[in-house]
């Protein structure tokens, strides 16, 4: 069995709030009888991108096993790079913050979807390469390909403008390769769906929940600040399809 505990968008700011979701979860997670064989963070690490947030990401996401961390929309390269230089493995000193991460059984490929300065995601011709070369690269085991921006539209009026543009090419890429699951977070919402015939598992926002437009909460505005902050565990065993828990963490 391999367990990946799969946390997004923690957005750390230095506010007690969003600390205290953060921790409700990490917490949860390192309770567990069983350790997680990876902690994987899909991005918005950092509310505004700086470098005193990273030292807080770095701290409040130490844990005894393996913890992978890759960019959202509201992170900056350069300070993330050296605030989490302890999590994060990537060539080059800019952007993209590309990343092969190889734990125990599984490889996870990190992209970074983010374009500086804007919401959307998009990946650049060159980044399509070097994920094309990098899936030749044969891998006999667990399969991830993790990245911050949904590639499809997952029927939020106001996130969905703010998705991986030109996906067609990612699906491209990454039709009929052997990947377990594709992971991503950015739309605050626990979600699950396919993309280019693979599984898309998106996790929870721990720092808030954007409703659906036709949930209770709509009327309050875009993000819900009070829904318990959540993560997305996700078991592998050996000859069966992936398995993924959706698990609510209420914080104090
Ligand atoms: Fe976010
Ligand atoms: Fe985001």
């Amino acid at each position: 069995m391999y367990v990946i505990a799969h946390l997004s968008d923690p957005h750390l700011d230095g506010s007690p709030a969003a600390r205290d979701r953060l921790r409700a979860v990490t917490q949860y997670v390192r309770g567990f009888s069983r350790p997680v064989d990876v902690v994987l963070v899909t991005g918005d690490l950092a509310d505004h991108g700086l470098e005193s947030e990273y030292e807080e990401v770095a701290a409040e996401l130490a844990f005894d096993v393996p913890v992978l961390m890759l960019p959202g929309n509201h992170d900056i390269s350069a300070p993330l790079r050296a605030g989490l230089s302890s999590y994060v493995d990537s060539p080059g000193d800019g952007h993209p913050v590309h990343q092969v991460r190889d734990v125990g059984e599984a490889r996870f490929i990190l992209l970074d979807t983010s374009v500086p300065g804007e919401d959307h995601g998009l990946l650049s011709p060159a980044s399509l390469s070097w994920l094309a070369e990098t899936l030749d690269d044969p891998w006999d085991g667990l399969h991830f390909v993790a990245f911050h921006h949904p590639p499809i539209p997952l029927q939020h009026p106001v996130l969905d403008q703010w998705i991986l543009r030109d996906s067609d090419a990612f699906a491209d890429v990454l039709r009929g390769r052997p990947i377990t699951a594709l992971l991503t977070g950015h739309v605050h919402n626990g979600a699950s769906t396919t993309f280019a015939g693979h599984p898309l598992l998106v996790a929870p926002g721990i720092r808030s929940t954007a409703p659906l437009p036709f949930e209770p909460p709509a009327a309050k505005g875009l993000v819900d600040l009070q829904a318990a902050p959540g993560l997305a565990i996700h078991v592998a065993v050996p000859s069966q399809p992936l398995i993924t828990v959706y698990r609510p963490v209420p914080s104090t």
